[in-house]
């Protein structure tokens, strides 16, 4: 597939439900009691994976395009099953929280960069609560006998919302109040979600607690659009000269818009126009302008608030004034695909000056198009969402090899960019 040239990118659009919330709602909508209704679901291959995993569970889920509803099975009442998680990190990350106090035992594969990827760090946890778990060297395949857990104080290693997610979801099975410690704020989108569904959460900087939960109950869930799945869109427009794009419905939790600060930063046109809330979460319409952005350094304090969106951002840092620094992203190796590795290649194949380092990357900024190329996307969706952008802003296109990949978490993604692209 090749992304030609574009001069501005402009209109009215919405992305797809935000994926985090989809995989949530269906998860936590399962062990309720009765009925969830769920709106604006974002269909991906990663909630299919997750839509047919609750399936496996037993809990029936009636589909009317991109609204579902969910029957709870209530709190301990999934069924022993095995589990294909496909290429769904969150999936198999949270599931294996909600399986630790249920009855039976459970088997959970997923494909080869699945299963490439660490487990240990949320069976770790899960053991000490008192689950037996049983990995492959640290991967999938896993399994998880279900036992009486009793609640944990837990310093998260690596800043994870799926590992943080996971030990609270075993949480509201456990005996006592379970406290995750976190490194550096990550998305909370399981603490909100648990909360709106009855149970009792404590926040605070830098921890989150649940208590034991006898029954849940969530009632409605709106599915806000995702924002990383916009941020392919934010990033063409700010620098494709002469863009005006106004995306709606736009889920604007402050642990997911990393991107908005860092661009505040370099110079970039982002207006909020409206801002609401939807069951905990904050909601908006935003507009982008094209800018001149000047280069930014990234902590490692910041990371997880764009973490998917650093490919991106290397694509902006390349357009920037001035070099460009992203520390503390070692996690990034243990995406889909080594992301660290697979974005610095894509960007010097586009005729970047990129550098990968131990724990992140630096690029040097020209003011200017880049060059353009060809890219592998690795089976990485985040990368060939890269690629396209690149295509778009650069000055002879980018062709982009393993291009399907952006299926995982937005199937139409590049019909509904050419659809905006002006050449
Ligand atoms: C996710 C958390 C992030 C993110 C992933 C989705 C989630 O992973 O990269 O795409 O829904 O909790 P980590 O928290 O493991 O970094």
């Amino acid at each position: 597939m090749k992304v030609e040239p574009a001069v501005a990118i402009d209109g009215h659009l919405a992305v797809p439900g935000d994926k985090s919330i989809s995989h949530r709602a269906l998860l936590i909508g399962a062990v309720c009691d009765g009925e969830t209704r769920v709106t604006g679901w974002g269909r991906s291959a990663d909630t299919e994976s997750t839509l047919a995993a609750v399936r496996a569970l037993c809990a029936e889920v009636d589909e009317d395009g991109d609204d579902l509803v969910v029957h709870g099975v209530g709190l301990r009442g999934l069924h022993p099953a095995t589990l294909d998680c496909g290429n769904a990190g969150t999936l198999a990350r949270l599931v294996t929280g909600l399986l630790a106090f249920q009855e039976g035992e459970f088997t959970l594969t997923g494909d080869e960069s699945l299963s490439a990827r660490p487990m240990e760090r949320v069976a770790e946890p899960l053991r000490r609560m008192g689950a037996q778990v049983e990995t492959t060297d640290g991967r999938l395949p896993l399994t998880i006998t279900g036992a009486k857990l009793k609640a944990i104080d837990f310093e998260l290693p690596v800043a994870s919302a799926q590992v943080k997610s996971a030990v609270l979801l075993a949480g509201l099975g456990a005996e006592g109040r379970t406290t995750v410690v976190e490194p550096a704020p990550t998305r909370d989108h399981t603490e909100l979600m648990l909360r709106a569904a009855g149970a009792s959460v404590t926040v605070r900087p830098s921890s989150a607690s649940v208590d034991p939960a006898t029954a849940l109950d969530l009632g409605n869930v709106e599915v806000p659009g995702d924002f990383s799945s916009a941020a392919p869109f934010i990033v063409a427009a700010t620098l494709l000269p002469e863009s005006r794009l106004t995306i709606h419905d736009l889920s604007l939790n402050p642990r997911r818009t990393g991107l908005l600060d860092v661009l505040d930063r370099m110079g970039g046109r982002v207006g909020i126009l409206a801002r609401r809330r939807a069951g905990g979460e904050q909601v908006g319409d935003i507009e982008v302008r094209s800018a001149e952005l000047t280069a930014t350094k990234i902590s490692s304090h910041e990371v997880p608030l764009l973490v998917d969106e650093l490919p991106l951002f290397g694509l902006l840092a390349a357009c920037a004034r001035g070099e460009s620094w992203v520390y503390g992203a070692a996690e990034l190796r243990h995406k889909e695909t080594d992301r660290l590795e697979a974005l610095v290649d894509a960007l010097r194949a586009i005729g970047v000056r990129a550098r990968i380092h131990d724990d992140g990357f630096s690029v040097v900024g020209v003011p200017t198009r880049p060059r353009g190329g060809r890219v592998e996307a690795r089976g990485d969706h985040r990368i060939a969402m890269l690629a396209a952008v690149a295509g778009a802003v650069s000055r002879d296109g980018v062709e982009i090899e393993d291009a399907e990949s952006v299926a995982i978490s937005f199937p139409g993604f590049y019909d509904l960019l050419n659809q905006l692209l002006q050449r």
